[in-house]
């Protein structure tokens, strides 16, 4: 069949794709969004690829005789990684990892690298942003590497796919899809057109050949190249590196995963040898917490499986405006107006002519409302400017009645704050079951936030 080229429009942010150009995206509802690009249809690459899966032989079969072989999952040797990834790489997946630029992703998978060719498996980096020169000075800083990890650069897809044949390897990482271009679409790489294609190879060669495949995929908010977001429904599981790349901490978050959870994270730190695990997040959140200060509370939320003791911090201080100035970092923000109207409103406090400034010490997300209590003394504590006791960590949803309520896996929070010195639990009255043979920590029962801010 003849080839057609036409010209059509993409919204670079989801992906949706037009005949015409069109100011708001119908998909994701973003301004500005469509960029035109030129699109190759007929018997284009991508549609009529030889990478056949050989057991797509049009043949159904059933679930039983589908065989499962013994090690399905490989751990890349960084344990932090392996739970994100819930538990190791599954064979032939396709993981995505995305990030602004400079977070550390190709740090991370040269890692990844390191550790599985250590432990015997053919590994191959293809770079399309770094030479082979620059490849070997960051690898020089994170330290030895096996003869088991190939090095290629290269940014034509058609090239590595005979490479990925030929040699087989059993891990491929491919930094960055925005560098990859296949021949046959014209549009520049990084185009959503590009992107989105080259995946789709990646995807076969994936499935067909059983190898697990990482994507590094740069995040942009707007410009020229396209957020790996197009991508997000094409691949198995998609890890989002989030953190500011100025401070040391990065936090690896999941957010699809076909072979796991999506809600644990993994803790990194990033040094002058590269990245490492962290094993006590709960210690580096309340690492250089200040003592006396007013306006500090400690609280615990839950990250999957795993409790994170943060610190909350907040400072109120009266408006020099008509409308005060609400501020949030790390938690939402909506969420904090409604505390402080909670406590306006059942406490009596004068906090509608106040500025007020809520922040998650150490670069953390938390949406979870456990944290509610801890915000509403953080801000009681900064309004009254009298200092919460260090040793005490508080942790309740409030209702918009001013309740305490119950808060999920206490016993494991509990338990966490006990580890880490803590000598006093502020939590929900309804608690009270779960927790009654918990030892070696005093523990305060509240049913409201008046009562909870007696305690300050
Ligand atoms: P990089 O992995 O290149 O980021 P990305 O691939 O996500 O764009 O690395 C990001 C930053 O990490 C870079 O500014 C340098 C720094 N870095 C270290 O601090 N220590 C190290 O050992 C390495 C390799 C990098
Ligand atoms: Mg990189």
């Amino acid at each position: 069949m003849a080839k057609a080229k036409g010209t059509v429009f993409f919204c670079q942010n989801c992906g949706y794709e037009s005949a015409k150009w069109m100011g708001q995206c119908p998909g994701c509802r973003e301004w500005n969004t469509f960029v035109e690009e030129t699109v190759v249809t007929g018997t284009g690459k991508g549609s009529g690829r030889k990478t056949g899966n050989p057991h797509t032989a049009a043949e159904p079969e059933t679930l039983s005789d589908i065989s499962l072989s013994e090690e399905e999952r490989t751990s890349c040797g960084i344990r932090e990684l392996d739970r994100v990834l819930g538990g190791g790489i599954v064979e032939g997946s396709l993981i995505l990892v995305g990030g602004d630029p400079g977070i550390g992703k190709s740090t991370l998978l040269l890692q990844v690298c390191q550790r599985l060719a250590a432990a015997g498996k053919e590994v191959l980096y293809v770079s399309g942003e770094e030479s082979l020169r620059q490849i070997k000075l960051r690898a020089a800083r994170l330290g030895e590497f096996t003869d088991h990890l190939k090095l290629l650069c290269e940014t034509d897809l058609d090239t590595i796919e005979d490479v990925i044949q030929k040699k087989r390897p059993q891990i491929v990482i491919i930094d960055s899809i925005q560098t990859m271009s296949i021949a046959e679409v014209s549009a520049a790489p990084g185009s959503v057109s590009q992107v989105r294609e080259a995946t789709g190879i990646l995807l076969k060669l994936a499935k067909g050949l059983n190898i697990s495949i990482f994507i590094v995929g740069h995040v942009t908010k707007e410009g020229t190249v396209a957020g790996p977001r197009v991508l997000e429904h094409m691949v198995d599981t998609v890890l989002y590196f989030e953190g500011d790349r100025h401070a040391a901490y990065r936090i690896l978050r999941g957010v699809k995963n076909r072979f796991g959870s999506t809600n644990e994270i993994g803790v990194f730190e990033m040094e002058s040898d590269g990245l490492k695990e962290v094993t006590n997040p709960s210690r580096m959140m309340l690492s250089g917490r200040p003592e006396d200060a007013s306006g500090s509370v400690v609280t615990c939320a839950m990250e999957g499986t795993r409790p994170i003791l943060i610190e909350i911090q907040a400072l109120v201080c009266h408006s020099n405006f008509g409308i005060p100035r609400r501020q949030t970092t790390g938690t939402d923000f909506n969420r904090v107006n409604l505390l402080m109207a909670v406590l306006e409103k059942r406490l009596g406090l004068q906090l509608g002519s106040c500025d007020a400034y809520v922040n998650i010490a150490g670069g953390i997300k938390i949406m979870e409302p456990s944290i509610d209590l801890g915000i509403a003394m953080a801000v009681v504590s900064s309004f009254k400017n009298r200092a919460v006791d260090g040793s005490i960590i508080a942790m309740g949803e409030i209702g918009l009645s001013g309740e305490v309520r119950a808060v999920s896996m206490i016993k494991v929070r509990v338990q966490e704050a006990k580890k880490l010195g803590f000598t006093c639990c502020i939590v929900p009255g309804v608690c009270r079951e779960s927790l009654k043979d918990i030892e070696g920590i005093k523990i305060i029962y509240v049913d409201s936030v008046s009562e909870a801010m007696d305690l300050i």
